[in-house]
């Protein structure tokens, strides 16, 4: 029930009740204008001590409510706000804080850790997740000096899914007011979904007032007739609580979910790319996540089971090498293009059960590594494809993810894609940039972005991805506490 309330989308104009609710209580009693709502929630959100400075809490109410829309001061003194990120990937879990605000992300603390609790995005092992999250929360705090209580978690996995949706209201006055807007996108979240699944982010497309189209900012317009197309990410509602659990085990509160896929893209992507239409690809250890932008908007989302770690199996088979070495000779001899291969290199692969080592040319390694890269850029082309972009896709498509990191990944890329590809690294990072030169962090250092994006002025906030509550309140924060209770 909370889940649903969480995640999923109310009929009953739950979530708009709960958030007045939560701006009311935080803003000092005194009701915010609707004009605050985007902001204003995360800021409630943040309110309940996100994140300690040396011990002492900095994430109070006073300061929570010190905020205005698009992070403008109210007391004449704030600008920003500190967040932590929690990236629970396939082969690693990422643990990331930083300040966001007018002056984008600047990175404080990055912790890492290594583990094997994930299978394709999807939690298999609460217990070696949960160490996994302490490591890289423990070197995040240490690197930063604050303490993490609260993060905006990443979701990932094959049952991610984007779907596109329409909603039409008419405006009561003939002038369109930041309730229509608000009451148009909830219309444009009601979609037809099985019981166990959710909505994980909402994003808006476009608006057309009275049927002129390509509207980003219809407040203050006249028009009677307000339509709205969202694009909808939903998952399966187990694996999202299953990363809610792993967060909670390990004391952290989830104040917000995104889909990897769109944290990834918000990392790596440009503005002027996703103007003129691009794919962004984060080609991780167990999923390939894809998302595809054209105007500046979000159209298509999905997930492919398929990462580095088919690669590396490959190549413990066909060289006949335990996984681990498989792995790294993987990094540090493998090309996913053979011709980029010097004739006469050569490599030395351990073998199993106390045979000797053996000596190969290294073409050896780029003959498995070519066609299983090659069919992985082929199901993505084949999904590019199915979904009739392609041919809008101006921008080409980046690639990002730790398996981006292999040399000749965008050269095979450009032929199997047929289409330009660049490697896309967390853009504009201030603070530890030297650190953040790594596609695996694309999805930790985009979560930080998402944060920001109420600061950012070339944003309409019509256009800001809807804000999921994530705080049960009244009857419901009630029959949780008797579920931790009882449970
Ligand atoms: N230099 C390299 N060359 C090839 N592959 C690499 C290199 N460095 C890392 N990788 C691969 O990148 C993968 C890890 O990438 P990443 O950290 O983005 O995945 P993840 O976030 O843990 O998983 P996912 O996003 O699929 O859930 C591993 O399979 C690893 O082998
Ligand atoms: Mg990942």
């Amino acid at each position: 029930m909370w889940l649903q309330s969480t995640f999923g989308l109310s009929a009953t104009g739950r979530e708009d009740e709960l958030s007045k609710e939560g701006i009311e209580d935080c803003v000092s009693g005194k009701p915010a204008s609707r004009e605050n709502l985007y902001s204003a929630v995360r800021q409630c959100q943040q309110g309940n001590c996100a994140i300690q400075r040396a011990g002492k809490p900095c994430g109070s109410r006073k300061t929570a409510s010190s905020f205005s829309k698009k992070g403008g001061v109210m007391n004449g003194s704030r600008k920003k706000e500190i967040v932590a990120t929690l990236d629970l990937g396939t082969s690693k879990v990422v643990v990331l804080i930083a300040e966001v605000g007018e002056d984008g992300v600047s990175v404080l603390g990055i912790g890492r850790a290594e583990t094997d609790g994930l299978r394709r995005g999807v939690v298999i092992s609460i217990g070696k997740a949960v160490e996994a999250i302490l490591k890289a929360k423990h070197d995040a705090e240490q690197m930063s000096g604050y303490l993490v209580r609260e993060v905006i978690a990443g979701v990932g996995g094959t049952h991610i899914v984007g779907v596109n949706n329409h909603g039409m209201i008419t405006t009561k006055m003939g002038e369109i007011r930041v309730a229509d807007v608000e009451r148009v996108l909830e219309a444009a979240s009601m979609v037809p979904m099985q019981m166990d699944r959710s909505i994980v982010n909402c994003l808006p497309v476009q608006y057309l007032v009275d049927e002129h189209e390509g509207i980003r900012d219809p407040v203050g317009m006249s028009g009677v007739r307000l339509e709205a197309y969202t694009h909808l990410i939903t998952g399966a509602r187990t694996a999202i609580e299953n990363v809610l659990k792993c967060a909670e085990r390990s004391g952290l509160r989830v104040v917000e979910f995104v889909a990897n896929p769109l944290a990834s893209a918000l990392a790596v992507l440009e503005p002027n790319e996703m103007e003129i239409g691009v794919c962004c690809l984060d080609l991780g250890a167990g999923t390939a996540d894809l998302t595809i932008w054209t105007q500046g908007s979000l159209l298509h989302t999905c997930v492919l089971g398929a990462g580095g770690q088919v690669i590396t199996s490959d190549i413990s088979t066909g060289l006949r090498t335990p996984l681990a070495c498989a792995e790294e000779l993987k990094i540090k001899q493998g090309v996913a293009l053979g011709r980029l291969v010097p004739d006469g290199d050569t490599i030395e692969v351990p073998a199993v059960g106390g045979r000797p080592n053996k000596k190969l040319s290294r073409h050896a390694l780029t003959e498995i590594i070519e066609p299983r890269v090659a069919e992985i850029f082929g199901l993505v082309r084949r999904e590019i494809l199915k979904t009739g972009y392609g041919d809008l896709l101006a921008g080409g498509v980046v690639l990002t993810g730790g398996s981006a990191q292999m040399p000749g990944m965008a050269e095979l890329g450009d032929v199997a894609l047929n289409l330009p590809v660049r490697i896309g690294l967390p853009k504009n990072v201030k603070g530890l940039p030297s650190l953040l030169q790594d596609p695996a962090l694309s999805v930790a250092y985009g979560l930080a972005v998402y944060a920001g994006l109420p600061y950012n002025a070339a944003i309409p906030n019509s256009m800001l991805p809807v804000r999921r509550l994530n705080k049960p309140k009244g009857i419901l924060q009630f029959l949780r506490r008797v579920a931790a209770v009882l449970f």
